[in-house]
């Protein structure tokens, strides 16, 4: 086969593209693709790079032929918080650990946390005040951590989980700027944020292997909640379990994976709906219609279609998620082209899903175009908010459910509003696509 000629932006002699790609990646991406093609070639200082924009090829790159490649080298990072968890982990390992914890995701199964997620949805909207000013994007945060802490532990929460929740916020406060700063501090280094990571990463690794060791002890199955399903999980080739260490790992995972993602997804969805009094109006139709005032329950979600679609739709518009990088480590060969190990493949659902070829007038914010067979219509990998492949998110169900009862609770009573002179709404992609500086929001008992 010939070489297909690649080409790219040239950018600067010595950094490459780099700066440009950081002072605004996601309007970069999507102009390199939009001028290049579906594979563009840029270099970042010594590094080469491509972004691949096709969607054969995406799904070739995750699923087909996923075996040449290894998740790139940014995740290192986030080893420091969440070990060996299968976020990280690769091969063999990753494959064990995937098929242990995968149970515990399945759909029936989680669908026993949904009275958690509307509990603590219920508590929080109890608790605000008509008309007062809130930082919403705070606000989603926490309840999604409250929400995964209580999914993990159950009821049983033992002293000292307290501090849990500082502890991974510090945690992942940590991973997110050690990942988006240019100099890499190492660890061992001690810079006031570096002993505040070791000192919260100490906490949480008393709180929990105390946990695991008093469960292990009681023989109690727990309550069916995430962590009694990870120290039962046996694996069902030579029916051996876990080891104290990883299900460590894979509750850290689990924090670091599953809460700041829906967060963001959630105040990009009150954001939009805060511009679109229309879609506002159809789902106040939709929750006022199905639940007549009262509380929301998974067996409603089916009837609640509308209000999951604007999750769809946020997703397509600010996909949390809003790049996967893969490193080639056996050459392969993608449209045409043989990647070299050690070169980085970036796929960007930012910019997938703004793409004019399989959206409709891409930059608006239509719930409704999720209502017919749009995915069906669609190559598979022209939408992927939550990847492909053997390492598909592993909690996109919990996600999407969790979501979207929250947004009901949320909305049964609310209006929100940005303030007055907010300034203007912008994603800011750092590990997660977020809203930069926050939301201050209004919100208005309906
Ligand atoms: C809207 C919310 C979420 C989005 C957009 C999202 C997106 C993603 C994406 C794109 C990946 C694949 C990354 C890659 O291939 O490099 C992923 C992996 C993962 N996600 Fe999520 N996620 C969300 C929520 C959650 C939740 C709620 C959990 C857990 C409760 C979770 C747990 C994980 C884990 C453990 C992985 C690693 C899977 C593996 O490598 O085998 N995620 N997520």
């Amino acid at each position: 086969m010939s070489e297909m000629q690649i080409v790219g932006p040239k950018g600067l002699p010595i950094t490459g593209s780099l700066f440009a790609f950081r002072k605004n990646p996601l309007e970069f991406l999507r102009q390199a693709s939009k001028e290049y093609g579906d594979v563009v070639h840029m270099r970042f200082g010594p590094r080469h790079l491509y972004l691949i924009s096709n969607p054969d090829y995406i799904k070739e790159i995750l699923v087909t032929k996923q075996g040449h490649f290894h998740k790139a080298k940014g995740l290192q990072v986030a080893k420091a918080v969440v070990g060996e968890g299968i976020l990280t982990s690769e091969g063999k390992q990753h494959l064990r650990q995937r098929r242990l914890m995968q149970p515990s995701f399945r759909q029936e199964h989680i669908r026993s946390y949904g009275e958690t997620m509307v509990d603590y949805s219920e508590d929080m909207v109890n608790g605000w005040h008509d008309g007062e000013e809130r930082l919403i994007t705070k606000d989603m945060m926490e309840l999604t951590l409250a929400i995964i802490t209580k999914t993990m532990f159950g009821t049983n929460i033992t002293e000292g989980v307290n501090d849990i929740g500082h502890a991974i916020e510090v945690g992942l406060k940590y991973v997110s700027r050690r990942a988006s700063s240019f100099i890499d501090i190492p660890e061992a280094i001690p810079t006031r944020s570096n002993r505040e990571f070791k000192e919260a990463a100490q906490t949480l690794d008393r709180a929990i292997y105390s946990i695991i060791e008093e469960r292990r002890k009681s023989e109690t199955s727990g309550q069916g909640d995430l962590l009694s399903m990870l120290l039962a999980a046996r694996d069902e080739e030579d029916n051996t379990g876990m080891t104290d260490k990883q299900v460590r790992d894979e509750v850290m995972t689990i924090f670091v994976a599953g809460h700041e993602t829906t967060a963001n997804t959630l105040s990009w969805t009150l954001y939009l709906l805060s511009q679109h009094p229309e879609v506002e109006q159809k789902l106040w139709d939709e929750i006022d219609h199905v639940l007549n005032g009262r509380r929301v329950t998974v067996n409603d979600l089916p009837k609640l279609k509308y209000a999951e679609n604007i999750i769809w739709e946020t997703l397509r518009l600010y996909p949390a998620a809003w790049m996967i990088n893969r490193e080639v480590t056996d050459a392969v060969e993608i449209g045409g082209h043989v990647f070299q190990p050690g070169e980085t493949l970036m796929m960007s659902q930012y910019v997938m899903h703004r793409t004019p070829e399989y959206f409709d007038q891409p930059d608006h914010f239509r719930p409704e175009r999720f209502e017919g067979n749009l995915l069906k219509e669609i190559p598979q990998f022209a939408f992927f908010p939550f990847g492909g492949g053997p390492r598909v998110c592993i909690g996109n169900h919990f996600a999407i459910m969790e979501a979207t009862l929250i947004l009901v609770t949320i909305a049964q009573k609310f209006q929100l509003r940005l303030i007055p002179d907010h300034p203007p709404v912008e994603p800011e992609p750092v590990v997660t696509l977020r809203p930069k500086n926050g939301l201050h929001m209004i919100v208005k008992q309906r």
